[in-house]
């Protein structure tokens, strides 16, 4: 499955596309604002996770795309959406290799995400979450239409430490009202 953009194609995640997942989630600062990147990261933990996501895709429990430059294929993050039937909602989380940030990239395949999920999934909401001492991703969800539902007080424990993580949302009728907004006339 493959989703566009303009700058961007998303992709199901493949065993040869493991190095470069390594190599990127690999850096400490990628690490350091998620839940569940190990640092150092191991050998064969990518191989295991794109196993992992791999089932997800067959059993129609969740998508996890490679963030790929559309003209030259290079493998820039990743970008996952669970997805509860019974509830037809699901967790989006992604993560942009360091050499990458600042270009708006997290943003673009949020946005195109999302629209795969209330579009193509007909999902009714979608949620994601971020460390309070990570205001980009928290700009990346907002910047993607997502409204601040809460604080989950110290839900997290990174390092040792409990961390605060703030929690977004966007409902499928409020999708639906930002692309009327910005259809044209
Ligand atoms: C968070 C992350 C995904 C952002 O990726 P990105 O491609 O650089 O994001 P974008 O360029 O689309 O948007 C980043 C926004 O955050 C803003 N920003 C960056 N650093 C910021 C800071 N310290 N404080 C406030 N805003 C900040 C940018 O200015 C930009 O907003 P703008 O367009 O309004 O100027 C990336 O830094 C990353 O992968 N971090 C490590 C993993 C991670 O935290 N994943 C998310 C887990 S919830």
């Amino acid at each position: 499955m493959e989703l566009e953009t303009d700058r961007l194609l998303l992709r199901i995640l493949r065993q040869t596309d493991a190095p470069r997942i390594q190599l990127l989630a690999g850096h400490a600062l990628v690490a350091a604002t998620t839940s569940n990147i190990p640092h150092p990261y191991p050998d064969g933990a990518a191989e295991e996770f794109i196993q992992h996501v791999q089932q997800q895709y067959k059993q129609k429990t969740g998508y996890t795309f490679a963030i790929t430059h559309k003209d030259t294929g290079l493998l820039m993050g990743v970008i996952g959406l669970g997805f509860d039937a019974a509830n037809l909602h699901g967790e989006m989380g992604y993560w942009i290799g360091v050499d990458y940030w600042g270009n708006g990239i997290a943003t673009e395949a949020a946005k195109r995400v999302i629209e795969f999920a209330f579009e193509a999934l007909a999902m009714h909401r979608v949620y994601a979450g971020c460390f309070m001492n990570n205001p980009a991703s928290g700009r990346v969800q907002e910047k993607a239409g997502m409204q601040l539902e809460g604080i989950w007080r110290e839900h997290y424990k990174k390092n040792g430490i409990y961390i605060d993580v703030a929690y977004r949302s966007i409902l499928q009728q409020e999708y639906a009202q930002l692309t009327t907004k910005h259809s044209p006339e």
